[in-house]
């Protein structure tokens, strides 16, 4: 299995990530007890959240050194390494939760196929992710900055998955979900590490925009995707990313 994240950078930069979503968190409302799946933990700091509500919790991730990272985070929880697109595990749980991380697997109808069997009957799927508008102005420096540097993208190019609600919520009631509460918000997300805050970005979430720009030239494309947003996203030397997100808890039927 290939490492595609660097889960020490993911930590020591981005606590926003987990720090904003504890919202998404609050809305899973865990109960002492309840046996809870973490899809897509990252680096753990979530699972604990909800540990911490008296819930058995499962972090799982696809990624090895996000699944490693957790267990140095918090020995006590149980990590396991898997795809949230094609996994299918001996449990069932009381809820499926995820945060931050449909956006990242187009897959989207297989992921609400294997959450719904993970499912005991009447538990809920409680997501938060990148809803479409999603980063809109950080691609597009981004499209324009490679365009720049003689990498051809067109305007709608994009290398996550950023459904409008309507699209994300039919998909779960095709999976046959039913969407007991959805909400679309806009969250502007100032990022850590001052006037470093994009590159910091750049660096742990945008390594699939510039796989093949290579080593040398990537930070020059950088350097040109900050020129075109400062005036945008950075004020008294703080960025912020322009984050759009989708919340939504679904619910499997108690009879089938
Ligand atoms: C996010 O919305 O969390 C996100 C989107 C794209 C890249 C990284 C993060």
């Amino acid at each position: 299995m290939t490492t595609t994240w660097n889960a020490e950078a993911y930590d020591a930069n981005h606590a926003y990530i987990w720090n904003l979503a504890r919202g998404v968190v609050d809305l899973l409302d865990p109960q002492p007890g309840e046996h809870i799946l973490d899809l897509g933990c990252g680096t753990g700091h979530l699972t604990a959240a909800i540990a911490a509500k008296s819930a058995t919790v499962l972090g799982m991730d696809s990624d090895a050194a996000m699944v490693e990272q957790s267990k140095q985070n918090y020995p006590a929880i149980e990590f396991v390494q898997r795809d949230g697109a094609d996994f299918d595990l001996s449990e069932r749980f009381d809820a499926v939760f995820s945060s931050a991380v449909l956006h990242w697997i187009p897959q989207a109808a297989w992921v609400a196929s294997n959450v719904y069997r993970s499912l005991k009957p009447g538990g809920r799927f409680v997501a938060e992710f990148g809803t479409r508008g999603n980063v809109q102005a950080i691609l597009s420096a981004i499209v324009k900055a490679m365009n720049g540097a003689g990498w051809h993208r067109t305007d709608d190019w994009t290398p996550w998955y950023f459904p409008t609600m309507g699209q994300y919520l039919s998909l779960l009631e095709d999976a046959r979900f039913t969407v007991e509460f959805a909400q679309r918000f806009e969250r502007p997300t100032p990022l850590d590490g001052g006037e470093d805050g994009l590159r910091n970005w750049l660096e742990i979430f945008a390594h699939r925009l510039f796989p093949e720009v290579g080593e040398r030239d990537r930070p020059a494309v950088e350097r040109e995707v900050e020129r075109l947003l400062r005036p945008v996203l950075c004020r008294d030397g703080l960025w912020t990313a322009d984050y759009v997100r989708l919340r939504f808890v679904a619910r499997k039927a108690m009879r089938e």
